[in-house]
């Protein structure tokens, strides 16, 4: 397999290989991977690049973009980083352009509901507008496929009896993060509708695993835990996540990535519903930490109770299901917190922003970096 070859031969023999792989698979692609130095972006990124295809990465490293995401994965050939935003549409013309992108994930986004609560203005020009210069180019330029990852926040909220989220479920977002999605998801719709553009929709409930940025509930509990710090649980602690392993949701992306048609709607979940109090106390267990850093904070306004996800008909029409145990899954991502604490701790600590602003001063409009 070509990716293993990278690191034994010179670039040149490399590039051979990957294109007569590729070739030999008639599977010659260079993906465009916006948001690719984010979580779910950056774990995507690996398991693109075990498959013969070229990778380019575009992020505008916002605090939630790190380039440590991808340590030891962008050589400037099989894997490209560009620095910018997905709201300049000259830089994304012209990165579509100079490196032939034949399709297009976008996992860019401001992604944190907390944060669209204190300010959505973000929100709505990375996540709408954005999202909508990424159609235009794609059209365009011909590109050959479009996939908006977005999220079963769309949905709304579920109450404890109500049947678990389908492809048929209303949308009804309650957040200005989530109501961005659904706007951008309408934005994909129309351009499959008015366009022609070949554009799938993947909504996948909540991620955890390696690179997660420690704002978010899994990570912020361990980094907390394993640091002694406190456990802010919002209100009573009883809303409900369905938590599914990144390496199951990005496996369920490059599915509909391949076979998905133009239109369809993926619903990626974990099957696996757990209270946020019954998370806290596992990572509570697995860290050693003690229970007493468990604090009941002001809860979230508007805070979604329910989130389940109906996956039957990806089993059917993708022939995908999640196969990451939670339990196992999130005492994997335990151990990978604590392994890599220089990691978390370059994010806490400001070390990491002052780097990326000295390194990679932002470009000007239209140049790639
Ligand atoms: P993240 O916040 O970790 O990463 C977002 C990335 O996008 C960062 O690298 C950031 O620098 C980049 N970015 C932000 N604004 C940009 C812009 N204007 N131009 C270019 N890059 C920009 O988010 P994530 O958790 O990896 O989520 C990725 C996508 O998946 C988002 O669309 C999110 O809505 C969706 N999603 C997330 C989850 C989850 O549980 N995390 C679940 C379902 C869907
Ligand atoms: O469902 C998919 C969505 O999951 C994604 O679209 C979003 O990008 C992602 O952020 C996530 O949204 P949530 O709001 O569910 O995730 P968050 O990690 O912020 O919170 C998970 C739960 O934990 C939620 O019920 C709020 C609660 N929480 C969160 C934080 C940060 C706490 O109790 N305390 C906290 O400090």
């Amino acid at each position: 397999m070509a990716v293993s070859v990278t690191t034994l031969l010179g670039h040149n023999v490399v590039r051979s290989v990957v294109l007569l792989t590729s070739l030999s698979l008639s599977f010659v692609k260079t993906v465009l991977v916006t948001g690719g130095a984010g979580f779910i972006g950056s774990n995507l990124v690996r398991h693109l690049l075990r498959t013969p295809v070229r990778v380019v990465v575009l992020d505008a490293l916002t605090y939630a973009g790190n380039l440590a995401n991808l340590d030891g994965v962008i050589d400037g050939e099989r894997c490209v980083f560009v620095r910018g935003t997905i709201g300049d549409r000259s830089l994304v013309a012209k990165t579509v352009t100079t490196y032939a992108v034949t399709h297009l994930v976008n996992c860019a986004a401001e992604s944190h509901v907390d944060r669209s609560i204190h300010d959505s203005r973000p929100f709505l020009e990375t996540n709408i507008m954005g999202t909508q210069v990424l159609l235009d180019v794609a059209r365009e330029m011909g590109i050959q496929r479009f996939l908006q990852m977005s999220t079963d926040e769309v949905y709304g909220s579920l109450t404890a009896t109500d049947e678990p989220f389908s492809t048929y479920s209303p949308l009804r977002p309650s957040s200005p993060y989530s109501a961005s999605k659904a706007a951008a998801d309408m934005l994909v719709g129309a351009a499959v509708h008015t366009h022609g553009l070949h554009a799938i929709v993947t909504r996948c409930s909540n991620n955890y695993g390696p690179y997660q940025f420690p704002e978010k509930f899994i990570p912020l509990m361990i980094v907390n835990a394993l640091s002694q710090g406190p456990l802010p649980i919002y209100g009573d602690g009883r809303q409900v996540r369905d938590w599914i392993h990144v390496d199951d949701h990005c496996r369920g992306v490059m599915l509909a990535l391949e076979h998905g048609n133009a239109g369809d709607v993926f619903l990626f979940g974990g099957n696996a519903e757990r209270s946020n109090l019954d998370v806290v106390t596992r990572i509570v267990q697995l860290t050693g930490a003690s229970a007493s850093l468990i604090r009941h904070v002001d809860d979230r306004p508007g805070h979604d109770r329910r989130y389940a996800v109906n996956t039957s008909d990806v089993e059917h029409t993708l022939g995908w299901k999640p196969i990451i145990p939670f339990e196992e899954g999130l005492e994997d991502t335990v151990r990978w917190y604590a392994e890599h604490s220089t990691w978390w701790q370059a994010i806490l600590s400001g070390e990491y922003r002052t780097y990326v602003e000295q390194t990679y001063p932002a470009p000007s409009a239209g140049q790639p970096s």
